[in-house]
């Protein structure tokens, strides 16, 4: 596998990067395909990268080597002075040609060769190209025969290697070759989906990726071959596709066609000069149908890769921000058969649970659908577990008050006896009161846009009056209730997130709750003057050094835990991020984001941290950091053995 480090992420989708012989790809991106006739390629390679800052691309090594002057040149003077590119070049290796032509003249041995002797970064097994419409038999010899030329390409290249995933129409089939392209590829390149995305049919092409997802090794760069189209980019990252390729910006200049991220526009059909980006505010849209031919073309391309390099650019700092789906679902209204491809994946929250993170900042509705991402299916988990054992009949509420401070002071009336005037339907169903600042449903409250309701003061009451009865008793409107409303909230939230080891009653009473004074959310929780969590927005307790101290008495082994290698053990001890390779094992209900318990082999606790990658992705990935530090115990460099266990 090659040396790929994932520094940030959403979900599936990541930013990270890749080391190649000409320098590092940085994911996710579009390859742009150039030709590999320079006379044949409208926008020089240098020209892309200078204008429109991307900085890799890939070329066909099949066409090279099947001009017999192309491949002269390319023998003497590399592919990269071929194409006069100095960044990483992936090659293709003419799988695309057998489904454009119905045929390749050309042996799998030879063009790996070629590609190892024209200096690829990254060169490609030839693969067979699985057309959508192929039966189960035909599907799985194409699969078969795949598989047999990666394995032996892996013999033939030190170099990294771009495997095809295909499969046509069939899971079973993409799942085999996922895995056998994991077994021996550095980039995994899910193929045989040209047609299911020409012919809009997003749904299938869904179903393909997410039939190969679970297979495709964490360690592998993953690579959706030839969907270049900038409306595709964000639904593609969801999946967790680091790397596009396409000559979409070319074809449809070609074709006197603009591209958007909303989708694609006739030229013919522009009346008003509605792009004003760096190329179309130089030359009005409606002067650059009136150019020549050639010229119109280049202006087009140029548009186009404009475009496409500003939509990925979003996907990236979506990712950052943690709004991928956010811009996905935004990006599906683009088509109705986009808006289905959207709506097949949160069909598959398999598919996304193992690297759904814990929180993000922000949980903001674009529509109807907004509220079956995995997000939605993650809550909805562990509110089955904390409901499960005994609370099958607490108190739920429909709607909730959102009044700043309301929180601080359920029963929702104050001491003047003034009712709360606000209340919202809640769209995630029924949620436990003392739930209703966890992610996601605090967030996408936050969000939202309240209407008052007229009636919501009886409504309110009776919240109370629920709460009020399954604690057994009626309690007077004071302080004294309040108080007991926030041990409830402190209790609650601590079951929510840990289970009941942690949050029994007997323990839960010795805790204390101190809320926001402007917003009257829950902030800390202490155990007399120690602050052993702190809550954030997310409304998801995190333990300080003192909490995780608590933790690991209160959790059984294992839970909870990332068990840091001997060897990493004191740097992690004084505060230093836990690199992936030296994980030893991790909880595997931990999630990006979720703050853990970091001990060495012995148990001793070392640091608590917040997890960049999902456990079954540490120590698969070889390089980079697992757990970043967020509290440790400050003691001078030295062994770790020194801390007694009665000292923790
Ligand atoms: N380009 C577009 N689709 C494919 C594919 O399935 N395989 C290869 N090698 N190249 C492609
Ligand atoms: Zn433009």
């Amino acid at each position: 596998m090659g040396d790929f480090e994932l520094l940030e992420r959403d979900g599936l989708a990541r930013i990270g990067r890749l080391a190649t012989p000409h320098g590092p790809l940085e994911t996710p991106t579009l390859l742009p395909v150039v030709h590999p006739d320079p006379g044949r390629q409208p926008i020089p390679p240098r020209e892309i990268r200078r204008r429109f800052g991307l900085g890799a691309f890939i070329t066909s090594s099949y066409i090279a080597y099947r001009s017999p002057e192309l491949r002269e040149r390319a023998l003497a003077s590399g592919i990269h002075g071929l194409i006069d590119f100095d960044g990483p070049v992936m090659t293709d290796s003419g799988a695309f040609q057998q489904h454009a032509y119905g045929h390749v003249e050309i042996g799998p041995t030879e063009i790996l060769e070629f590609q190892n002797r024209i200096g690829a970064d990254i060169a490609t097994v030839l693969d067979v190209f699985v057309e959508p419409s192929a039966d189960h038999g035909e599907a799985e010899a194409g699969v078969r025969l795949t598989s047999e030329r990666a394995r032996a390409a892996r013999k033939g290249r030190e170099g990294l290697l771009a495997v095809p995933v295909q499969g046509g129409t069939f899971a079973d089939l993409r799942a085999e070759s996922a895995l056998e392209a994991s077994a021996v590829g550095d980039i995994l390149a899910v193929g045989g989906v040209v047609p299911l995305w020409e012919q809009y049919r997003f749904p299938e092409l869904a179903d393909a990726v997410v039939a190969a997802r679970p297979y495709l090794s964490p360690a592998g760069v993953v690579h959706l071959f030839g969907t270049g189209h900038p409306m595709t980019f964000a639904f593609g990252a969801l999946l967790g596709v680091d790397l596009y390729d396409s000559s979409a910006y070319h074809k449809f200049a070609r074709r006197d066609r603009l591209l958007l991220p909303e989708g694609t526009v006739p030229l013919d059909q522009v009346r008003e000069n509605w792009c004003q980006c760096t190329l179309c505010g130089e030359t009005p849209l409606a002067e650059v149908a009136t150019l020549p031919d050639a010229e119109r073309e280049i202006a087009l391309a140029r548009h186009n890769l404009l475009v496409s390099a500003e939509e990925m650019a979003r996907v990236r700092q979506s990712i950052r921000d943690g709004t991928l789906w956010e811009l996905a679902e935004r990006r599906a209204t683009a088509h109705p058969a986009l808006l289905a491809g959207l709506r097949t994946l949160k069909d598959h929250p398999e598919v996304f649970r193992s690297s759904e993170p814990e929180s993000r900042r922000t949980y903001r509705e674009t529509g109807i659908d907004s509220f079956r991402r995995p997000a939605v299916d993650r809550w909805r988990e562990r509110l089955e577990r904390f409901l499960a054992p005994t609370d099958a009949r607490r108190p739920m509420v429909r709607r909730v008050p959102l009044e700043p401070n309301s929180l601080a002071r359920i029963p929702p009336n104050d001491a003047s006896g003034s009712p709360l005037g606000w209340s919202c339907p809640t769209p995630f169903g029924p949620v436990p009161i003392e739930l209703i600042e966890t992610y996601p449903v605090g967030p996408a409250l936050a969000e939202a846009e309240f209407v008052p309701q007229p009636d919501a003061g009886p409504m309110s009451v009776k919240v109370f009056e629920d709460v009020s009865q399954a604690l057994g008793r009626e309690y007077p409107w004071n302080r004294d209730w309040v108080a007991e409303w926030t041990r409830r909230q402190v209790a609650a939230l601590l079951r929510f997130r840990y289970g009941d080891e942690v949050a029994g009653p007997a323990r839960a009473r010795a805790w204390i709750g101190e809320r926001s004074r402007r917003t009257g959310r829950l902030r800390t929780i202490r155990e007399e003057d120690r602050v052993l969590f702190q809550i954030g927005n997310d409304g998801i307790p995190r333990p300080t050094f003192a909490g995780a101290q608590w933790l690991v008495e209160a959790l059984p082994e294992g839970r909870e835990r990332v068990v840091v290698d001997a060897d990493a053990a004191p740097f992690v001890g004084e505060g230093r991020s836990l690199f992936s390779r030296f994980v030893r094992t991790a909880d595997p209900t931990l999630a990006p984001g979720s703050s853990a318990l970091l001990v060495d082999p012995d148990g001793a606790l070392l640091a608590v941290g917040r997890l960049l990658l999902a456990p079954h992705e540490m120590g698969v990935l070889r390089r980079g950091i697992a757990v970043r530090v967020t509290a440790h115990r400050h003691v001078p460099a030295g062994p770790v053995e020194e801390l007694g266990p009665d000292e923790l």
